[in-house]
């Protein structure tokens, strides 16, 4: 116990000296040395913004051995911003479009005049990217104010104006902005105008104590007070102190606060119009009004705004409003659309949460294959589910062949996919349904989400067709899919050590086909006997795709060039390098073992062999991911539902 109250002691006493130390304080001329010393401390918002984006580093996302990718990438070049990577997926081009705008702005262009809005379906993620802006300044460490200032003012709007191109020539820094009323007060009435002598200190910044980041919620529209933004006038001091007198001013809305990083406008166009001028006019022309007659206040910050689409299309649809959408730069945040990504999703969510649930393999996947499919637009090109594995890089085979449909031509046909569909809170609801009606409490599992999720889309608010449209996913496409997976699931815990026997299969496999398409012949690995190729052999795997009669002579060459291709490029070979192998052979896996499978996991009562047969199967399940609750209920499952006799 008084080993952990010593290293409490220890833990609070190193964070104080930490802070301490980076604190400094000091008057203005002394900051004027440090600026001189190091001219980066000056900074605007944005350009600070954009420092914050980039200093975690950058990268191009063809930069990955993830075939995937590559694929859905090809060589178009997108910038991954490793500050975003490991909380959002699948939005790399939403998260580019952000960065390029804080670029922009940094480089003091149009941008830094104009407003930032993410507009896009509820549960996109746009409140949780504004966050982590937020969240970047808060970690971005001290940053120069004067002291006592209500707005953390740049210390350098001291310096007066006639002699301000002197100080930007010594200290190689552009000065801008003016100082607030309050400060200019206290110059004048308690430092004699000697600003030089001026107090300066560090601040960091913080949401909750509204230092550098100020909030605006969607304000009551029958109490539409500009305070909220612009601070009041404090009436128990008007008694006070004349009217003008800025003592009476209160600079704390949330432009004033604000000030130095950045204000965020929750649900933006709920708000009157009039709160919208004072947002475009403190862009714009990056001043506001001080409440009462104290004149116009300079400020400096990023402005972030959001809503839906609907709340959008209304506000563009008036006319009166065209001089606020000029100001306005438009990002959309679409819904994720790869699968692997909405997985990761849920993952983090869940890992940021008190869900404690085991999650059984393939659950999640289930989960996002749903809100995807019920996010896609239909295309004459291909069903819903081959889109939804090509969006995901995945290779679709048909008759043997890989699908020749390019995943990009697919998005740029299909303009407003992911702008609607099922939410990623829809999707948690879910997850959260099923594991309170699991009996144990304890283990969630693609069978029970299935089951919420259809008494959630039953229940809710949906027009006919679309929830239709959404039963039919769930109770068809889906099913079938998990019923796919499982089988090879159990197959693989069936076959004794797949992988080897996969690998064999296709050496195997290779040898023939090769000598077949050479005309020569294999040479026994064993008893070095010198074979006709087997074409018994090679049949009954091409025939598993549907290979059969003429075709096998073209697939059998395809098969040999594509990895004779792969090896040049010296990409490693195994059974998993050409999709439509890879699935001939799981499924010449998967039919040589069925009738045993089926029989032992059908079986009600098992003999001593069978008993180990399953035995060893459930075991291999269990160190696959699965808890010994859902091995049952997915076993039960297969028996009902996989093997109709
Ligand atoms: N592409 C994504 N990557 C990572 N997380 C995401 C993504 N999309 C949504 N999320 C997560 O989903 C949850 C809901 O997102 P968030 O609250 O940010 O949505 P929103 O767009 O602000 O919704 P609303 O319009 O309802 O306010 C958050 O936990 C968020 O992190
Ligand atoms: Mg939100």
């Amino acid at each position: 116990m008084d080993d952990t109250k010593a290293t409490f002691e220890r833990l609070i006493k190193e964070d104080r000296a930490g802070r301490e130390s980076r604190q400094w304080r000091g008057t203005l001329l002394e900051y004027l040395d440090k600026v001189r010393d190091d001219p980066y401390l000056v900074k605007l918002a944005h350009a600070r913004m954009h420092e914050v984006i980039t200093r975690a580093g950058v990268r191009d996302v063809n930069e990955t051995v993830d075939a995937r990718i590559k694929r859905l990438f090809k060589d178009e070049p997108v910038r991954v911003y490793e500050f975003f990577a490991d909380q959002f997926f699948g939005i790399e081009k939403v998260v580019a479009q952000i960065a390029r705008y804080f670029h922009s702005a940094a480089l003091k262009g149009e941008e830094s005049r104009q407003v930032l809005y993410l507009m896009g379906p509820v549960g996109s993620g746009k409140s949780s990217l504004v966050e982590r802006l937020q969240r970047g300044l808060a970690e971005s460490g001290p940053f120069f104010a004067i002291d006592g200032c209500p707005m953390f003012e740049e210390p350098l709007h001291l310096i007066p104006r006639h002699l301000r191109r002197e100080f930007e020539k010594m200290l190689g820094v552009h000065i801008e902005g003016d100082l607030c009323p309050v400060c200019r007060y206290r110059v004048r009435q308690e430092f004699g105008e000697r600003y030089e002598d001026f107090p300066v200190t560090t601040a960091t910044f913080s949401k909750r104590n509204r230092r550098g980041v100020g909030i605006v919620p969607p304000v009551d529209p029958n109490n539409q007070d500009t305070s909220v933004l612009i601070g009041s006038e404090d009436i128990s001091k008007l008694d006070l102190y004349s009217e003008g007198d800025p003592r009476v001013l209160d600079l704390n809305g949330a432009l004033n606060v604000g000030n130095r990083g950045m204000v965020e406008f929750i649900e933006v166009f709920k708000n009157e119009t009039e709160y919208l001028h004072a947002m475009i006019t403190a862009t714009q022309e990056k001043v506001i009004p001080a409440p009462g007659r104290h004149g116009m206040v300079y400020v400096d910050t990023v402005i972030v705004a959001h809503s839906n689409e609907a709340e959008w299309q209304k506000f563009k649809a008036d006319h009166t409003n065209e001089a606020i959408l000029d100001r306005i730069v438009v990002v959309k945040v679409p819904y994720n659309l790869r699968l692997s990504e909405e997985v990761k999703i849920y993952q983090k969510i869940i890992r940021n949460s008190d869900f404690r649930a085991h999650v059984a393999p393939h659950t999640l996947e289930m989960a996002s294959m749903f809100a995807i499919l019920s996010r896609l637009e239909a295309t004459p090109k291909c069903d819903l589910m081959t889109k939804l594995k090509l969006y995901n890089g995945e290779e679709v085979i048909e008759k043997g062949r890989t699908k020749k449909i390019d995943a990009r031509e697919l998005r740029d046909e299909a303009k407003r996919e992911g702008m609607s569909g099922i939410s990623t809170r829809f999707i948690m609801k879910a997850l959260d349904n099923a594991l309170s009606d699991s009996i144990e409490g304890e283990c969630i599992n693609p069978i029970s989400v299935r089951e919420a999720l259809i008494n959630m889309t039953k229940e809710a608010d949906l027009p006919d067709d679309t929830r239709k449209q959404y039963l039919d996913f769930l109770q068809d496409a889906l099913h079938k899919e998990y019923l796919e997976q499982l089988e090879k699931e159990i197959t693989k815990a069936f076959v004794f050590s797949y992988q080897e026997q996969a690998e064999a299969l296709f050496q195997n496999y290779l040898d023939h086909a090769e000598a077949y398409v050479n005309k020569t012949k294999v040479r026994d690995r064993n008893t070095k006997e010198e074979l006709h190729p087997d074409e018994g052999f090679l049949k009954s795997i091409e025939e598993q795709i549907a290979i059969i009669g003429s075709a096998a002579d073209g697939f059998r060459q395809e098969v040999i060039a594509y990895l004779w291709a792969a090896s040049r490029r010296g990409e490693r070979i195994s059974y998993r390098s050409y999709e439509p192998l890879k699935e001939a052979i799981e499924k010449k896996l998967m039919t040589s073992v069925r009738d045993i499978s089926r029989i032992i996991t059908k079986a009600r009562t098992r003999d001593e062999e069978q008993s180990e047969k399953y035995d060893a199967m459930a075991k291999n399940l269990l160190e696959n991911g699965y808890c010994p609750s859902c091995v049952d209920v997915v076993l039960k499952y297969a028996a009902n539902n996989l093997w109709k006799d």
